[in-house]
């Protein structure tokens, strides 16, 4: 595998790629790479022929109260991880290389509507950071198609409309949310958490399973459903963030005619703020 630091370098790599008609699948990351990651990987190498990764701790997608600066940076152990899985490129850039003018003078991409809600109203900014950058790395590698995980499900929306506002020609795939034995969403995040907190992680997938089977067993009463799942989160540790059953096509509230329901959940513990979801099809 190769690593490249500066866009002009992995232009020049993948544009003999291209003139060999070889299709190009992306994994954008922020890195400390986890098989939840690999599984984008794998799922990659299905989709394309050159398989490119990036790892870009995006400063802009962080306010300035979160944890840029203790995010995780493990190059050396991500590219082992990628060579060992087969990835072709990574792309590794600096800030100074993406933000050449800091990120404050930085056009800004927007996806209305979706971004102010849910993570978007607890992280303020949050999606503008993340669409943005997508872009970015979208126009330095255009690739064929991009892999996200089905964890960020708001974030995997944000960018499927995005691509399809801005006639985006790169296909976006989304990958099933791989999970430890426990049930714990694998994430980046789950380093944050001690021994004690890791064993109380997993109740986050466990009320979202009772939620919905709450919802088949014909419970409509929604915001008490959701109440009581936030209460099950306190007793067990965590601090509230949202709770939330929406339609799956908007996140929005659903209508009652709704079949097609995702729960999602994001909760503090500890240092760590934790996100998981579920979809429900009551159809
Ligand atoms: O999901 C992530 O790791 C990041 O939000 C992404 C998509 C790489 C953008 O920085």
């Amino acid at each position: 595998m190769k690593t490249f630091h500066t866009i002009a370098e992995l232009r020049t790599a993948l544009k003999s790629e291209r003139l060999q008609d070889k299709r190009i699948a992306f994994v954008p990351t922020m890195g400390n790479l986890h098989d939840g990651h690999m599984e984008l990987v794998r799922r990659a190498r299905q989709a394309g022929d050159v398989v490119v990764a990036s790892i870009f701790v995006n400063p802009m997608q962080f306010s300035a109260n979160e944890d840029l600066e203790r995010y995780p940076r493990t190059l050396a152990e991500d590219q082992a991880l990628l060579a060992a899985n087969t990835c072709d490129y990574l792309f590794a850039p600096s800030a100074l290389e993406m933000y050449p003018d800091g990120k404050r003078s930085q056009t800004q991409i927007e996806v209305t509507g979706l971004s102010d809600i849910l993570c978007g109203a607890s992280r303020p900014g949050h999606f503008v950071g993340v669409a943005t950058v997508v872009t970015k790395l979208f126009n330095i590698v255009m690739p064929d198609c991009a892999i996200f995980g089905n964890k960020d499900y708001q974030q995997l929306k944000v960018i499927e409309d995005m691509a399809r506002d801005l006639s985006s020609n790169v296909e976006i795939i989304g990958v099933d949310i791989a999970r430890a034995e426990s049930g714990l969403a694998m994430s980046s995040r789950n380093g944050y958490l001690s021994p004690e907190e890791l064993a109380i992680a997993p109740t986050i997938y466990q009320t979202l399973q009772w939620a919905k089977q709450q919802i088949e067993a014909g419970n409509s009463s929604y915001e008490t459903i959701c109440e009581q799942a936030q209460q099950k989160l306190e007793a067990a540790g965590f601090s509230r963030d949202y709770f939330e059953i929406r339609a799956q096509h908007n996140l929005l509230t659903p209508s009652e005619k709704e079949t097609q329901l995702v729960i999602l959940a994001a909760a503090y513990l500890g240092k760590a703020r934790l996100i998981d979801n579920i979809t429900v099809d009551l159809s």
